[in-house]
């Protein structure tokens, strides 16, 4: 069995922005862990781009993360995890986590009429892969599945509670309200900002999975069960590396996290693609 060093950080890596939605649930569940994120804002999306493109990308954005000795890598990224999860796991002897299974998983566990919606980037729709994943844990769930990509843009424009993000909501939904399903996983880094409207549109009865937040307890289940969480009674520092904008990224994640972010700094995209 691989030795895991338990003080060594947790690596995070996500397309952009978006993946700070799955380091906030690990910072409060995890605060005693140290944190390395990467963020590729230099080549976000990655929801609208080829397969080959995102498994490429997200195999240098594991290693860089590798390289600073990180002891887990989450793929916060759900369309990274869509494509690029199993070439990951087979090029690298790592625990690694993405948010697919998590999330699909909760919402099996979750749904009591077995109608089940996933909204997701294009990616990750045209991927099938929430559905296929459902399907494995249980036959008889039936999925309806819908990209929503103008999200992305409405949650980082900080359009939260926007009418405008009201109209396009209820334009992307319909669907699945006429179809009666009973859980909606949000399958995109960036829909739990926006899940107070969704939710809205949706209605009380209808859960929201979280996928960030499932995989989150995965984490902590994972170090929990191999006895590798950082049992230091310190909070954890918190590392950021983005490809572009390091400035951006500091103001949008000391308002999302609520805290100082003291060590963000710029990676070229060349040293990335050298490493
Ligand atoms: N992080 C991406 C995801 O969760 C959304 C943004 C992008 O398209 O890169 O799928």
């Amino acid at each position: 069995m691989q030795f895991i060093n338990k003080t060594a950080p947790i690596g995070i890596f996500d397309s952009g922005i978006g993946g700070l939605t799955v380091a906030k649930r690990i910072i409060s569940m995890l605060p005693n862990e140290n944190i390395v994120y990467f963020g590729d804002t230099a080549r976000v999306p990655y929801g609208s781009k080829s397969n080959s493109t995102v498994i490429e990308y997200a195999i240098q954005d594991a290693q860089f993360l590798i390289n600073k000795n990180v002891k887990l890598i989450i793929v916060a990224c759900n369309t990274a995890s869509s494509v690029a999860l199993d070439s990951l796991k087979r090029k690298y002897n790592i625990p690694i986590i993405g948010m697919i299974e998590p999330g699909a998983s909760l919402a099996v566990k979750k749904s009591k009429n077995k109608r089940v919606g996933v909204i997701g980037t294009n990616s990750t729709i045209n991927n099938k892969a929430y559905s296929e994943q459902i399907k494995t844990l249980d036959a008889e769930i039936s999925i309806i599945e819908k990209a929503c990509p103008l999200f992305v843009p409405i949650a980082e424009e900080g359009w939260l509670n926007h009418e405008a993000t009201r109209l396009i909501a209820i334009e992307y939904l319909q669907e699945f309200i006429d179809a009666e399903i009973d859980t909606l996983i949000l399958g995109c880094t960036h829909y739990p900002l926006l899940a107070e409207t969704i939710q809205n549109i949706m209605g009380e009865k209808v859960t929201l999975i979280d996928s960030g937040y499932a995989a989150s307890l995965q984490v902590e289940n994972y170090l929990e069960g191999r006895g590798v969480r950082n049992d230091s009674h310190q909070v954890g520092t918190h590392q950021f590396y983005v490809s572009d904008l390091p400035n951006k990224f500091k103001t949008i994640a000391e308002r999302f996290l609520g805290s100082k972010v003291n060590h963000i700094e710029k990676i070229d995209v060349e040293i990335l693609i050298k490493n």
